[in-house]
């Protein structure tokens, strides 16, 4: 495998990434964090570490994706935040990477059923070219990448190379 972006490189940039959202929720009394489950691990424990001036509660979400007979996928929110932590908040969603843009849109009318007053959204990886719905607002996206599969720092390929330090580009002669 090819490393694409290494160890050192990926920290610059949550550095650069956590000191722009420092500054942004420095006076934001009802921000709170949504860390998307799993593939945002280290990226979100690195930028919270990142983050150590302001003090913003954080929860978790999950999404699964089913393939549906048809060639639809379905996507269902299968850890479920409770209405009166988001309710009035200013929500930032923490993610690993944007593709076709679904997960993101699931989850947002998902945090938006609950009623937050905000949602940003701060992804380390963002694949312009692979886009299918319109979701992002391109305040904190850490890297924009070309259309390839990329594993390592959380990211997965049938739950393999989650633990790699560096994001590397797998290759048909990885499968
Ligand atoms: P989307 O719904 O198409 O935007 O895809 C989002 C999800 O697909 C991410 O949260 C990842 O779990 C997965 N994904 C998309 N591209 C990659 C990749 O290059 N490597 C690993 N996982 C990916
Ligand atoms: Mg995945």
């Amino acid at each position: 495998m090819k490393i694409l972006f290494d160890k050192k490189t990926i920290q610059d940039k949550v550095s650069i990434l956590a000191n722009q959202i420092s500054k942004d929720y420095l006076l934001n009394k009802h921000a709170m964090f949504i860390i998307v489950l799993k593939g945002s691990i280290h990226f979100a424990s690195d930028l919270l570490r990142f983050i150590p001036t302001i003090n913003i509660p954080v929860e978790f979400i999950r999404v699964k994706s089913y393939e549906g007979t048809s060639q639809s996928q379905f996507l269902s929110v299968t850890s479920f935040l409770k209405e009166s932590d988001i309710k009035g908040k200013d929500v930032l969603i923490i993610e690993d990477i944007i593709d076709s843009g679904k997960t993101l849109e699931r989850i947002i009318f998902y945090v938006n059923s609950l009623e937050a007053k905000s949602i940003n959204i701060c992804t380390l990886l963002n694949k312009p070219s692979c886009r299918k719905v319109e979701v992002l607002n391109d305040k904190y996206v850490g890297f924009n990448i070309e259309d390839q599969f990329v594993v390592g720092y959380g990211l997965d390929f049938k739950e393999k190379y989650r633990n790699l330090s560096n994001i590397m580009i797998l290759e048909e002669s990885d499968l």
